[in-house]
């Protein structure tokens, strides 16, 4: 059994990939798995916190004990992580969302055209950010950041951006590693401090990352 450290606490966690539809059968997204997101519930219930699973659609089981709320866009996350958020002591955004979605859905299939398609897109709102930003009931606010390339220095831009007290950082340009794999790495930015965790299991790798955020509390 594992110290009760998040004991009475109430964590709100994002997981999975966000879908963002272009008509009744097609959408965009991306690789997340949800793994990542659902570790970190099974790491905070272990640690005695009550559990809000805001996830997008994934094919992994959600840890027993948690509250689970589906969602498909982000427009959809953000809702119900404006509902949550202001009633949780931590909020974390693992969810890999869409940053842009098509501008106008179309209500029937769309047709096969000429060669070439265009399609516009519109920007999504920042979920992370509105719930860094809340004026009345704001959690300790923790983003992940995926990066390719120039990792540190693309986090920490997130993590004073986006107005968060912590951020997970992880390479996904390594294979093996980030979406969709069993493993992961992190570093961990806060505004004075930094940590790494190497490469690990996604479960150990939770357990870490709730232990910091407990300390913090
Ligand atoms: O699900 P897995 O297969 O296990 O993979 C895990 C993961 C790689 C998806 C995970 O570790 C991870 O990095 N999640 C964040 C992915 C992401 O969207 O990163 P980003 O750098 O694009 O976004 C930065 C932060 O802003 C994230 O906290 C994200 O949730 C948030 N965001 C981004 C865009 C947006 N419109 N709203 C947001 O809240």
């Amino acid at each position: 059994a594992h110290p009760q450290l998040l004991a009475g606490k109430t964590i709100t966690i994002t997981a999975g990939p966000t879908r963002e539809p272009l008509d009744p059968v097609r959408f965009i997204s991306n690789h997340s798995s949800g793994k990542m997101g659902y570790a970190l519930a099974q790491a905070a219930l272990s640690l005695g916190a009550h559990v809000n699973l805001i996830s997008g659609p994934v094919t992994i089981t959600p840890p027993a004990g948690a509250n689970v709320i589906q969602i498909q866009s982000a427009q959809q996350l953000l809702n119900e992580s404006l509902l949550l958020a202001p009633l949780s002591d931590v909020f974390i955004g693992c969810a890999a969302v869409a940053d842009y979605r098509a501008s106008a859905v179309a209500d029937q299939k769309m047709k096969k055209q000429g060669d070439e398609l265009i399609l516009t897109l519109v920007k999504n709102p920042d979920v992370i950010a509105a719930i860094a930003n809340l004026t009345e009931g704001r959690p300790y606010t923790v983003g992940f950041a995926a990066e390719t390339q120039d990792v540190a220095n693309y986090a920490k831009g997130k993590l004073s951006n986006k107005n968060l007290d912590m951020i997970c950082a992880n390479d996904v340009s390594q294979a093996g590693l980030g979406f969709n794999s069993d493993h992961n790495a992190l570093t961990l930015f806060w505004l004075t401090e930094q940590k790494e965790l190497a490469i690990e299991t996604k479960s150990a790798l939770a357990l870490s990352v709730m232990t910091e955020v407990a300390k913090r509390l």
